[in-house]
């Protein structure tokens, strides 16, 4: 377990995280949802603020407190933490996405509650796909701008495990790629978390497991 660093090796450095689970509205009283809890994001905001960064948290929907240090910026659905995102994203010289963005909204929010009566016996949703927004800040990033994701996986097998890391960084075209394992007994809410991380290239620059602290110390590791 490595402790917190004492250390203010990020002095000055402006650091924008992204935390939490999307909710994509359906009508007023429903949404679709995600189960993140928002706690790996949240531990690497205090770990940034730690190390002397100064942190912005654009946080969806999180089952954790924020301590009152950290500026955060309250969002909803994927449409608004996108708007948060690339409105901060100019000024950041990091941004991580430990966010689970709903790849998906209803293409329609209705206005009044959806009634059983008006629907009858099966309700279709059609969905729409929100915007990728680690793909474009990622594209859009500037020089000495660093750009870190994370990928969700269910895959179990280790070495599948990172094949759809290294496919995934390359469609994004971040920095670096945090690939972590989530599912019943992993990642999503719980205390720990298992992560491997990889660079542009696809090769494995660290391993962690433990805490979601120390994970996150290893991820500002990155930051040199
Ligand atoms: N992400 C994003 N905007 C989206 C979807 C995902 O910025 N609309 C970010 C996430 O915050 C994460 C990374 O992209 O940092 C990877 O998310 P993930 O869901 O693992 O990958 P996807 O590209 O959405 O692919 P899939 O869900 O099909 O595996
Ligand atoms: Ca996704």
């Amino acid at each position: 377990e490595a402790a917190a660093s004492a250390v203010a090796d990020l002095a000055g450095r402006r650091v924008l995280i992204s935390a939490g689970g999307t909710r994509e509205p359906l009508d007023p009283v429903r949404f679709l949802g995600n189960r993140s809890s928002g706690k790996q994001g949240v531990a690497l905001a205090q770990a940034a603020l730690a190390r002397g960064a100064l942190v912005t948290l654009v946080a969806a929907n999180l089952e954790v407190a924020v301590p009152t240090s950290i500026t955060t910026v309250l969002v909803g659905s994927a449409l608004e933490m996108h708007e948060a995102m690339t409105r901060a994203a100019g000024t950041a010289d990091v941004i991580i996405m430990a966010a689970a963005v709903a790849d998906y909204r209803p293409r329609s929010v209705q206005v009044g509650k959806i009634k059983k009566e008006d629907v009858g016996d099966t309700l279709t949703l059609e969905l729409v796909k929100n915007p990728d927004i680690l793909a474009e800040l990622s594209t859009a990033s500037r020089p000495g701008q660093l750009i870190i994701g994370f990928a969700a996986e269910t895959e179990t097998d280790a070495d599948r495990l990172l094949a759809l890391g290294r496919d995934k960084i390359t469609r994004k075209g971040c920095d670096y790629l945090v690939v972590n394992r989530v599912g019943q007994d992993a990642g999503f809410g719980t205390e720990r978390n298992t992560v491997t991380v990889l660079d542009r290239h696809g090769v494995i620059v660290n391993e962690v497991s433990g805490s979601k602290m120390s994970v996150a110390n290893c991820i500002l590791d990155l930051i040199g």
